[in-house]
């Protein structure tokens, strides 16, 4: 894919209204949205959320109240929620540590001790652990991003859904006492051919508003 192909494919993406109910996104796609998802960079690689491909149609339906009735929840093809942890511990930062070794065929876990020491010192008794779930939180967005320009660039529609309430969710999810929390969800799929937000321009300001040259 060259610059212009990248470009054409962000503006043709937009928060997709209606979907079409009808259209299905096909296996091999999907597989490499939610690999795109897995493959999502995180801080320290700590990788702290879950994401829940929602395709089950009661479950959708019991969403849809907690979503401010909006509909593409239902007529979405691939609903996703994001969950972050709630908080974060040293057997997550344990996991880590010996997954990367196994995966990078380290000598021992404790070639990574004083990474994981000062993983410790921040995500677990630190800054960034007494703000646990608001840090998650933080990188599930750059998963949510991630996801929606990867669907952009296979043709893929998709609505990011902040409209929704997490707590209801949880209750739905299951997710109570879990160690995850619902963030935020994405509807992806194909849009209906009724969607009229998909002709109106986009809305953004100039690169002298949001970039500065430094
Ligand atoms: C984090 C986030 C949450 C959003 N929540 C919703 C939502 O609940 N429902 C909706 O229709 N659009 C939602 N949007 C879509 C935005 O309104 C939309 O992306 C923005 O107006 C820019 O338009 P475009 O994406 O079509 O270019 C959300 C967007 C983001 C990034």
């Amino acid at each position: 894919m060259n610059a212009p192909e990248l470009l054409k494919a962000l503006g043709w993406r937009y928060a997709t209204k209606i979907f079409d109910p009808a259209k299905k996104i096909p296996a091999d796609t999907w597989q490499a949205l939610q690999q795109a998802l897995i493959l999502t960079p995180t801080s320290y690689d700590l990788q702290p959320y879950q994401f829940l491909v929602i395709t089950d149609p009661a479950t959708r339906a019991a969403l849809l109240p907690h979503t401010w009735g909006q509909k593409q929840v239902v007529d979405c093809s691939h609903f996703v929620v994001f969950a972050a942890k709630t908080k974060t511990t040293e057997a997550d930062v344990d996991k880590l540590i010996r997954h990367t070794v196994e995966i990078r065929k380290l000598p021992a876990a404790e070639a990574l001790g004083a990474y994981r020491f000062m993983m410790l010192g921040d995500v677990v008794n630190g800054p960034r652990g007494k703000t646990a779930h608001e840090w998650a939180t933080r990188q599930t967005y750059i998963a949510l991003g991630n996801l929606m320009s990867c669907a952009a660039v296979l043709g893929v529609d998709a609505c990011p859904m902040e409209g929704l309430v997490p707590a209801e969710y949880d209750k739905v999810l299951n997710l109570s006492g879990s160690g995850y929390a619902t963030v935020v969800a994405c509807a992806l799929g194909y849009r209906s051919p009724d969607d009229k937000y998909a002709k109106l321009a986009k809305v953004r300001y100039d690169a002298k508003d949001l970039v500065r040259q430094i």
